[in-house]
C-alpha cells in the first residue's frame, strides 16, 4: 500500500481545489474557526447519545445539555421527534457562544415509519431507480421527525452469510452494489440537500467490514490491496462520486491496521484519490476500541491515531472532547488537524442550510402527515414484490389457484407482525406491518378456506405439530412461514449454523409427510442452508425480511397478482463448509474436473452454490437469443455494444433481470471466471420480444495491474449474458 503514499499528495491538492470550490463557505468556516476554542471545536466533532429516561419526554440528560450550552457536543444520534430536536437544537442554537446547530442522526437503513424490505432483499430488485424512491420515502419521513442524517447505506460487500450484517448490504458484487449505493446516497440527499425531505448520507463500514474472518462481526479482515480496491471500494468510490456527505469508518483492523486508524484508507485513498469531500465519523466506540485492538496505549493515544488517520467525528467514545485537549497542549497532536476536521464538519452542517434554517426539521405538522402515508405504503409494497425471488417452483405449483379450495397456513412466521421488519426497523411498529396470513385472508377469494396454525416457535423447542398436521391434512395446499427472526441478522447477529432454527425443519419434514404440495415462504436476513430443506418443498419464495407491507407483497406473489421477479443477490451455499462461496471467484490452478480428483474441489460437497447468484426464477419463461456485438474487435478506449433478444415464451406479463457478464481470457493477473458488468429490468407481454443493448466501455475491462493501477489489457474478452450467473449465451471479441 505504500506504493499510494503519493496519492496522498494528489489528494491534498485535490482537497484544496474542492476547498476553494466554495469560497463564501470556506471564508465563513475561517472566521468561525477563529473564534473558536479548541474545547470548542472538539465540541464539534464530538457526538454523543440521546438518553432514555423513563417517565419524560426529554431525550437528553441535565449534564449534557450543560455540555451543549458549552458548545461541546456537536451532533447527537438516536434523538426522534420534530419537537424534542427543536428543544435540543434550541440550547444549542441560543445558549452556546458561537450558535452552532447540531446535527441529529439516526439508522434510517430502511424506511423510517414505513419500512420497507432489509438492504439484502432491496438489492434482489436490481431496481436503483425504485431503491432511489425508497431512500426518498424514507428521508422524507425520517426528516419530518427532526433526524437530518442517516447512518446509511450500508455498502459492505459480503460473501460470508454467517455474518449478520449481510443482511443490511446490497450482496456479494460490487457491482450491483454500487448501483445500490449510488441510488440510495441520491435518493437520500436529493437533488440539493437543502431541500425539504432529505437526509445527508453515511457509506458504511469504510472498509472491508463484511470481510470479518469466520464471518464473526468485528473480526479482523484479512484483504489484499487488489480486493480490496477491486471488491470492497467500488461501493463507497460510488457513494463518494454520488455526493455522499459522510462515510463511517469501521470496527475491524484490515491486515492490522484498525479501520478507524488508517491513514491510507481515510486520507489517501478516500480523500487523496477519490477527493472525498465531506466527514467522516467513527463507527460506535471505535476510537476508544482502538485500545482492545491494541494498537493504543491510552485513550489519547487512540484519538490522536484516529484524528490523524482522518476521522473527524468521534461518535460515542468522547475522547476527541477529553483527551484531545491535553494532546494539543502537550504538542502531540497539531491543532490544524483538528482545525481540518471540524471545517469538514462544519462544511457539511453548511451544507445542509442548518446555519440558515437550524430547525429546519422540525415542523410537528409535516411530522403527522408524512409518517405511512398511502402513497409511500404503496411503494413499500411495491419495492418488496420485487425484492421477492422464486428459488424452486416444482410443476408449476405456484401461482396458487385463487380458487383454491382450502389453504393450511402454517409456521411460526406466518402471522407474526414483528419479525418482518427485519433489523434496524427505525420507528417501525408491528401494528403497521401485514402478516403473510392477513395478506392471504385479504387476497384470498371467498370460496377459499384458510386454516392457521404457529407450528413451532422460531427458536427453541417449544412446539404444537398436531393442530399444523390436522390442519395440513384437510388442505389442499400448504403454506409453510419459515425462516429466522429479526434479531438473528443485523448487528452483533453472527450464526455458525445457517439451518432453519428451532424445531421448523422438522415442522416442515411433518407437513411433507402429509403428501400435500408444500410452498415454502421464506424470512431471513441471509442466505440459509436449504440443502435438505428444498427437498420438502415444492416451491420456495425467498421473502427476506419485507417490512410493513410483507403480507401483502407475499399473497401478491402467491395468488399470482404479480409475478416474481427477484434475483438473488447473493449465492446461497450448499452447506457452511463451502463459505465463502461467490460467483466472481478466480480461476485456480487446478479448476474442479470431475475425472481429475486432484483439482480444486470437495470430496463431499460440489463446488458450486445451491443458488447461484443472479438466479430467481418466474411465473413466465424467457428465451435468450441472438447475443450480437457491434464489432469482433475493438480499440482502447473504443465502446463496444451489446445486444440480445429477450423473449417472454410463457403466458404471463412477467419482469426479467437481464445480466451481462464479462471475462478476460488471458490477463496478467488471475482474473474472476467472470465479473458483473451490467443488468436491466425489462417486462415483458406473452409472446413479445425485446433487443436489451449494454456498452461495455474500456473501464469494464479494465483491472489492476501489479503495480496496482489500473490498467487495460489487450486480447480476448468473453461476454455473456443471461438471465443469471450460470445459464448465459456466450460470445467473444478482441481487444486491439
Ligand atoms: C454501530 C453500528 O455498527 C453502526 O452501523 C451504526 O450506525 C451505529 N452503531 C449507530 O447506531
Amino acid at each position: 500500500m505504500k506504493s499510494l503514499r503519493t496519492h496522498a499528495l494528489i489528494g491534498m491538492l485535490l482537497s484544496t481545489i474542492a476547498f476553494s470550490q466554495n469560497p463564501i463557505t470556506e471564508t465563513r468556516i475561517d472566521s468561525l474557526l477563529k473564534l473558536m476554542t479548541l474545547e470548542e471545536k472538539l465540541g464539534q466533532l464530538n457526538q454523543d447519545i440521546g438518553t432514555d429516561r423513563p417517565g419524560s419526554k426529554e431525550q437528553i440528560s441535565e449534564e449534557q445539555a450543560n455540555l451543549l450550552s458549552k458548545g461541546a457536543i456537536g451532533s447527537f444520534l438516536g434523538i426522534v421527534g420534530a419537537n424534542e430536536t427543536e428543544r435540543i437544537q434550541r440550547i444549542a442554537v441560543e445558549k452556546s457562544r458561537l450558535h452552532i446547530p447540531l446535527l441529529f442522526g439516526l439508522d434510517v437503513v430502511h424506511g423510517f415509519r414505513t419500512v420497507f424490505p432489509i438492504p439484502l432483499g432491496e438489492a434482489s430488485t436490481w431496481n436503483p431507480l425504485l431503491i432511489e424512491q425508497e431512500a426518498r420515502v424514507a428521508a422524507a419521513e425520517a426528516s419530518a421527525a427532526g433526524i437530518q442524517w442517516t447512518f446509511a447505506p450500508m455498502v459492505d460487500i459480503a460473501r460470508d452469510p454467517r455474518w449478520g450484517r449481510i443482511a443490511e448490504g446490497a450482496g456479494e458484487d460490487p457491482y450491483l452494489g454500487s448501483a445500490m449505493s449510488a441510488a440510495r446516497v441520491r435518493g437520500f440527499q436529493g437533488k440539493d440537500v437543502r431541500d425539504q425531505g432529505t437526509l445527508l448520507a453515511c457509506a458504511k463500514h469504510f472498509a472491508a467490514y463484511g470481510a470479518a474472518e469466520a464471518g464473526r462481526d468485528y473480526n479482523t479482515a484479512e484483504v489484499s490491496e487488489r480486493t480490496l480496491r477491486e471488491i470492497y471500494f467500488p461501493p463507497f468510490r460510488a457513494a463518494v462520486d454520488a455526493g455522499a456527505w459522510s462515510l463511517m469508518s469501521a470496527f475491524d483492523d484490515i491486515a492490522g491496521i484498525p479501520s478507524s486508524a488508517h491513514r491510507w484508507l481515510l486520507t489517501d485513498v478516500l480523500r487523496g484519490e477519490w477527493g472525498f469531500e465531506g466527514f467522516v465519523v467513527s463507527d460506535w466506540q471505535a476510537i476508544g476500541e482502538l485500545q482492545n485492538h491494541r494498537v493504543a496505549g491510552s485513550r489519547s493515544e487512540a484519538g490522536i491515531l484516529a484524528i490523524n488517520a482522518g476521522v473527524d467525528m468521534d461518535m460515542m467514545s468522547g475522547i476527541y472532547l477529553n483527551e484531545m485537549p491535553g494532546a494539543v497542549r502537550s504538542k502531540q497532536l497539531s491543532e490544524d488537524i483538528i482545525n481540518l476536521s471540524v471545517r469538514r464538519v462544519l462544511r457539511a452542517k453548511i451544507a445542509y442550510g442548518l446555519f440558515e434554517n437550524p430547525y429546519r426539521n422540525c415542523d410537528t405538522l409535516r411530522e403527522k402527515k408524512e409518517m405511512l402515508k398511502p402513497e409511500h405504503v404503496a411503494l413499500a409494497r411495491k419495492v418488496a414484490q420485487q425484492s421477492i425471488v422464486l428459488l424452486k417452483n416444482e410443476s408449476g405449483i405456484l401461482p396458487l389457484c385463487k380458487l383454491a379450495g382450502t389453504i393450511a397456513v402454517i409456521g411460526p412466521l406466518a402471522d407474526d407482525k414483528s419479525d418482518p421488519l427485519g433489523p434496524w426497523s427505525a420507528v417501525g411498529r408491528p401494528e403497521d406491518v401485514v402478516t403473510v396470513l392477513e395478506g392471504m385472508k385479504q387476497a384470498a377469494s371467498p370460496q377459499t378456506k384458510i386454516l392457521y396454525a404457529k407450528g413451532c416457535e422460531i427458536t427453541g423447542d417449544s412446539s404444537d405439530f398436531a393442530t399444523a398436521m390436522r390442519f395440513a391434512r384437510k388442505s389442499d395446499v400448504v403454506v409453510a412461514v419459515l425462516g429466522e427472526e429479526r434479531e438473528m441478522s443485523g448487528e452483533a447477529s453472527s450464526r455458525s449454523n445457517l439451518n432453519l432454527p428451532g424445531k421448523q425443519s422438522d415442522l416442515l419434514a411433518a407437513l411433507r409427510g402429509t403428501g400435500k404440495p408444500i410452498v415454502l415462504v421464506l424470512m431471513n436476513g441471509r442466505p440459509l442452508i436449504l440443502t435438505s430443506v428444498s427437498e420438502n418443498a415444492d416451491a420456495i419464495v425467498e421473502a427476506w425480511f419485507l417490512g410493513t407491507e410483507s403480507g401483502h407483497a407475499i399473497a401478491d406473489i402467491l395468488f399470482g397478482a404479480v409475478s416474481p421477479s427477484g434475483k438473488l443477490p447473493v449465492s446461497f451455499p450448499r452447506s457452511v463448509g463451502q463459505i465463502p462461496v461467490y460467483y466472481n471467484h478466480k480461476s485456480t490452478g487446478r479448476p474442479i474436473a470431475d475425472s481429475d480428483r486432484f483439482t480444486s474441489r470437495y470430496l463431499d460437497v460440489p463446488n458450486t452454490p445451491l443458488y447461484a447468484f443472479g438466479y430467481g426464477l418466474s411465473y413466465a419463461s424467457f428465451k435468450y437469443d441472438n447475443l450480437r456485438l457491434s464489432s469482433a474487435s475493438i480499440a482502447k478506449n473504443q465502446n463496444i455494444r451489446v445486444t440480445i433478444d429477450v423473449e417472454n415464451t410463457g403466458k404471463r406479463t412477467a419482469d426479467e433481470i437481464v445480466q451481462l457478464y464479462v471475462q478476460d481470457e488471458v490477463a496478467s493477473i488471475a482474473r474472476p471466471v467472470e465479473e458483473l458488468k451490467g443488468f436491466r429490468r425489462i417486462t415483458l407481454r406473452p409472446g413479445e420480444k425485446q433487443s436489451v443493448g449494454f456498452t461495455l466501455t474500456t473501464d469494464d475491462l479494465s483491472f489492476y495491474g501489479q503495480s496496482m493501477q489500473k490498467i487495460v489489457e489487450p486480447g480476448e474478452f468473453k461476454v455473456f449474458v443471461g438471465g443469471n450467473s450460470v445459464d448465459l449465451l456466450e460470445t467473444r471479441f478482441v481487444l486491439q
